[in-house]
């Protein structure tokens, strides 16, 4: 693909709004479909148009694209390397760019939420403060600085200017698809093909730059996602099969107002999932060194999906029971079962830059955290099986069951959630679960198309009418704007140069 000029690309798709296909809105029709063929057209040439106001003298454009996602199942088990079930949605992320050769990032947004930023690549990159949306641009900058074929080329800088429709703070994964678009944008521009299965390893701990301890679903699906299809992921070592979608059913992604930035308090409550699955492990590597002498120490949860790991995991309950004799595990508790100082406990596991995990009154529930993590694994697991066998029901019962799971185990929903949820199945979803991180954001409902038109109408009345949005005080987003309440998601294509 040669680089373009943004004007000559404008007057291309401004053709086809005239009723002429040409190579390039034939291009935006393989990537969104022909349905969507016109408005997107629309959109990236505003995009292109911005470009010219801003950077008027830079010709040479590419321009790119990286999608977010809504996760189906296997949720907060990424960190453990045990497998998920995303899928990408049309809503994504563009980017247009030229290079530079002075080791610059001059990035621009055209929402007027995100202000303009420019760094030079000198590493290590200081970040911005905490929330800055240009952090997530850095993490990209910051994690290709340590893969040799990108050093030289790639950290040359660009020029670039980015629109979206990913709502943020919905837990759509607008920020992972910030990162995955730089990225890729700072590779393809300088010609470096590093493979997007590697660039999704890199960047799933470069995002941790932004101070999330997130596994790798959202880089991945971004990245590796096909069209029309979910992409069941496995981390160890990393794996994405596309797996088919019953056609007759949609995915409805329904924010329940409450807002969930990864950057905001938000941050904490998720950070303390992954602390307390850290402790779990060491748990139930102190009781297998009793009842599995043999078996190698775990270095994550996901370590119980070896061979040997399944046969102790066959009665999960039976195993749960022998592993935690207790519900909760104090500081205290776990330094007397680990034989550690609680100081080393507390460095050991229960860090998070500078604040650290508080310890919450009564202990860590870590027999819960565990079971959510394998009753999880084993939806993940039927899942694929489930859905090649057509049975709608079957499947939207697995996303019944991982909200329950996800409520009452990891206690990552909250009552909007709750209720969101439960509307969602009043008015006819076969299955209906918080998606994401959770602590807010969004749920996913599995819905009949032929039904969507009086499912989406349902929760307008039942669960918006007179509900204000609620976020952080002070969080930019939600000071009046209008939140998007309901997303019909199509399976979209994962990141890629578009022009
Ligand atoms: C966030 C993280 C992901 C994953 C999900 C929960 O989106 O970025 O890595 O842990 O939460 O499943």
């Amino acid at each position: 693909m040669s680089v373009g000029r943004a004007g000559s690309l404008i007057r291309e798709l401004e053709r086809f709004r005239d009723g002429s296909a040409t190579p390039a809105s034939r291009r935006i029709a393989s990537i969104y479909g022909d349905a969507q063929a016109t408005a997107q057209c629309g959109r990236y040439r505003a995009l292109l148009a911005r470009w010219l106001e801003l950077f008027p003298d830079e010709r040479a454009v590419q321009v790119y694209r990286a999608p977010g996602r809504v996760n189906l199942l296997g949720e907060h088990t990424d960190y453990n390397g045990l497998p998920v079930l995303p899928m990408a949605i049309q809503r994504d992320l563009l980017l247009v760019c030229a290079s530079r050769t002075d080791s610059q990032v001059c990035i621009r947004n055209v929402s007027e939420e995100f202000p303009a930023r420019e760094f030079k690549l000198e590493f290590p990159l200081s970040p911005y403060e905490a929330g800055d949306w240009g952090n997530y641009c850095k993490a990209s900058y910051q994690a290709l600085s340590g893969l040799p074929a990108a050093r030289e080329t790639a950290l040359a800088g660009m020029s670039a200017v980015v629109s979206g429709d990913i709502p943020p703070g919905a837990g759509l994964s607008s920020s992972t698809a910030l990162v995955v678009l730089t990225a890729t944008a700072a590779l393809g521009l300088h010609g470096v093909d590093i493979g997007k299965k590697s660039l999704a390893g890199v960047l799933a701990t470069g995002e941790h730059y932004v101070g999330t301890r997130g596994g790798g679903m959202d880089q991945t699906v971004s990245l590796l996602a096909e069209r029309e299809h979910a992409l069941l992921v496995n981390f160890v070592p990393l794996e994405a099969r596309p797996i088919s979608l019953p056609g007759a059913f949609a995915f409805v992604a329904a924010h329940s107002l409450v807002e969930a930035r990864k950057s905001g308090k938000a941050r904490l409550a998720y950070n303390t999932r992954p602390a307390e699955c850290r402790l779990a492990v060491a748990v139930v590597n102190h009781a297998l060194a009793h009842i599995a002498p043999a078996a190698a120490p775990l270095e994550l949860l996901g370590g119980l999906c070896s061979p040997e790991g399944r046969k102790l995991t066959r009665d999960p309950q039976q195993f749960l029971d022998t592993v935690f004799p207790h519900e909760h595990y104090t500081v205290e508790m776990l330094a007397g079962v680990l034989a550690i100082p609680p100081a080393e406990i507390r460095s050991r596991f229960l860090g998070d830059g500078d604040a650290g995990i508080p310890e919450p009154e009564g202990g860590f529930p870590l027999k819960k955290r565990c079971r959510h993590q394998l009753t999880e694994w084993s939806r993940v697991e039927r899942a694929p099986g489930i859905l090649m066998q057509g049975d709608a029901e079957g499947f939207g019962l697995l996303m019944n069951e991982s909200h329950s799971s996800c409520a009452q185990d990891y206690e990552i929903s909250c009552p909007e959630l709750d209720e969101l949820v439960r509307v969602a199945r009043d008015a006819g979803a076969l299955g209906s679960r918080l998606t994401g991180a959770g602590f807010g954001g969004c749920t996913v409902s599995m819905v009949i198309r032929e039904g969507l038109a009086g499912f989406l109408l349902h929760l307008e009345e039942d669960y918006y009418c007179g509900r204000p949005a609620t976020g952080e005080a002070g969080s930019k987003g939600y000071s009046g704007a209008p939140v998007e309440k309901l997303i019909v998601c199509e399976p979209s294509a994962g990141a890629c140069r578009v022009f």
